[in-house]
């Protein structure tokens, strides 16, 4: 499974690319909010660090307009994958920019049919919300294996992009199931990390290294 790294920190960013832990990035407006930054300086700051798909999103409502602004953000950097919301009008979207050649993430999907339906408009990462369906009472890793038969019944190309993921159990789940891709915060990935035998072992480990007296260095 590859990882995406769901945010526009930098910093979080390098530090998680350098470790081979970032296949992409994700960015959403709220994103962009929260980073305080220009949406194409910082999209670009990404792009030229990154070697993977990084997620830029559209923010117009009507197809004409999303298409231009799909068409600016995609110049920004070869790797742009312009993301797009889950409406008619982010479909006719996809179907336009994927067919020039741009790669296409449709996102805020909530169920299996709009998963199908992009695939069939073409898109390059189909991204479910797990956390936001799990926030209503439904189950988010439900969705995600739905759409992993339903594409794999038709052979779609269309990466599942895991998204809205919160929990480390979620990326677990994610990974058994089969999705091609999560994207999660990078706190996140940096939990996946911990066990508390680990922290348990390590400890006395080092307590009877202190009792021999000895240095490695
Ligand atoms: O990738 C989508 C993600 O940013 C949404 O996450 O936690 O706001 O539902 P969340």
């Amino acid at each position: 499974m590859k990882f995406f790294v769901d945010t526009a920190e930098v910093n979080e960013i390098a530090e998680l690319n350098d470790l081979g832990m970032c296949d992409g990035v994700t960015t959403n407006p709220s994103l962009i909010l929260k980073s305080g930054r220009d949406i194409l300086e910082v999209t670009k700051e990404i792009a030229n660090m990154v070697e993977g798909p990084v997620s830029a999103e559209v923010v117009a409502l009507n197809a004409d307009d999303m298409i231009a602004e799909g068409r600016k953000l995609a110049k920004i950097a070869d790797n742009i994958a312009v993301k797009v919301p889950l409406t008619w009008a982010g479909l006719k979207t996809c179907k336009v920019l994927s067919e020039e050649g741009t790669m296409v993430n449709v996102t805020l999907c909530f169920s299996a049919n709009q998963a199908l339906l992009a695939a069939k408009a073409g898109a390059t990462f189909i991204s479910p919300f797990i956390g936001r369906l799990d926030d209503i009472n439904l189950d988010g890793l439900d969705l995600i294996d739905d759409i992993r038969t339903i594409y794999d019944n038709y052979g779609f190309d269309t990466q599942i992009l895991a998204a809205s993921i919160r929990t480390v159990n979620h990326a677990t789940e994610c990974a058994k199931i089969g999705a091609d891709v999560m994207t999660a915060p990078p706190s996140v990935i940096k939990k996946m990390a911990h066990h508390i035998l680990t922290d348990q072992g390590l400890d006395t480990f080092m307590k009877d290294w202190a009792k021999t007296g000895q240095k490695i260095l």
